[in-house]
């Protein structure tokens, strides 16, 4: 079938987003029957108990269309969070909020300041708002490079995406390096701070963003997910702090009911889980370390991580390895999507997984 309808311009060239590879789609393809996903950063003790709990407490209610404000779950998060109700947005993910906040700022004059090694969502929709992007390399030890941004920004820049910790490399800017960056940020540039895996960094060097917007700073974001340490990824539930100005435009083009019932009961319960956020961070830690152990001893290479993945230097042979890992049912992240092609970003996952991925690995190399 031959079709003259055209796709908009910004679609020219711009190849789909590729998440984690499917844990079904392993199955057929090798005909394997357990087969263990660490390419998607999700949380390996499963959702947060109490929000399952909500959303079990929420399903009579399906055939009604949810508060399209979501005022109590906003209402929650400004009480956590100690900001006003009228500062926080919620959104389908924090993919669904990157895509709203490039809707409303973007257009072909812009420019949008990225690095070169971060969460390809923010060039994706970038592209799509037909804006140019401008990518900073990394520094030397993987981290992002905020004074190479700072130096990147023109009349044009519109917004900048700091990742922190950032994905894929697990590294974090520190509260010092981040007062001296914003130092530099001129009004007209919009600093959008994504902190997915904020509750997981293990520093106080790490700065407390959201001081900015309280103290009335009109040109910051700052971006979370339930998806992580609340485990609730499948919901889809993200959200975003910033002055009310700020999110009027998100807003404007919010989908009308873009947060649905579910989600909503299960980010008002999650909050309350500590219990289970406190539990999913040491868990973590303590994959973490065995990692690093293991790591160690195999003479790999890695970066340290302030989240649940850690980016593990492979070498040339990288893209080989994730072939036969997935071979043997094991799912990572290639670092080529990254323009990190001789690594491989690695999940943490529960503790019988990550002495599969260590045996496999072993036997890989
Ligand atoms: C840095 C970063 N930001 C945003 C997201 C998207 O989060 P959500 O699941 O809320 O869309 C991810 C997901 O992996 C991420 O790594």
């Amino acid at each position: 079938m031959t079709t003259h309808i055209k796709p908009q311009r910004g679609l020219e060239g711009l190849a789909p987003y590729v998440p984690g590879t499917p844990v079904e789609e392993v199955r057929r393809k090798y005909g394997l029957e357990d087969v263990i996903k660490l390419a998607s950063n999700e949380n390996p003790l499963g959702p947060s108990p109490k929000a399952l709990a909500a959303i079990e407490r929420a399903l009579p209610g399906l055939n009604f269309y949810p508060d399209g404000q979501s005022y109590d779950l906003r209402l929650a998060l400004s009480k956590c969070l100690d900001v006003d109700l009228e500062q926080v947005i919620v959104g389908s993910g924090a993919d669904g909020l990157i895509l709203q906040t490039c809707m409303a700022y973007l257009d072909e004059e812009s420019e949008v300041i990225v690095s070169s090694s971060s969460f390809p969502v923010y060039d994706m929709y970038t592209t799509v708002m037909r804006a140019t992007l401008l990518k900073t390399p990394l520094t030397a030890d993987y981290g992002l490079d905020l004074d190479g941004m700072a130096r990147a920004i023109t009349d044009r820049t519109r917004l900048i995406f700091v990742c922190n910790p950032n994905n894929p490399t697990g590294t974090i800017v520190t509260a010092d390096e981040v007062e001296a960056f914003m130092a530099r940020v001129p009004a007209h540039v919009l600093v959008i701070f994504d902190e997915a895996y904020c509750q997981l960094v293990d520093s106080d060097r790490y700065p407390d963003t959201l001081r900015y917007i309280r103290e009335g700073r009109g040109n910051v974001m700052v971006m979370r997910t339930f998806s992580k340490v609340y485990g609730i990824a499948g919901v889809r539930l993200g959200y975003a702090v910033a002055a009310s100005e700020l999110l009027a435009p998100l807003n404007q083009v919010k989908e009308p009911f873009a947060v649905n019932l579910l989600a909503q009961a299960a980010g008002i319960a999650a909050l309350e889980d500590d219990e289970f956020l406190e539990r999913s961070v040491a868990f973590n830690r303590a994959g973490r370390q065995f990692l690093y152990r293991e790591f160690d001893r195999l003479g790999l290479r890695y970066v340290e991580s302030h989240t649940n993945f850690i980016l593990v230097e492979i070498g040339p042979r990288a893209t080989g390895v994730h072939q036969q890992l997935l071979k043997r049912g094991i799912i990572v992240r290639p670092g080529q999507g990254y323009d990190l092609a001789d690594f491989l970003r690695i999940t943490i996952g529960s503790r019988d997984q990550n002495i599969r991925l260590i045996e496999a690995l072993e036997a890989v190399l």
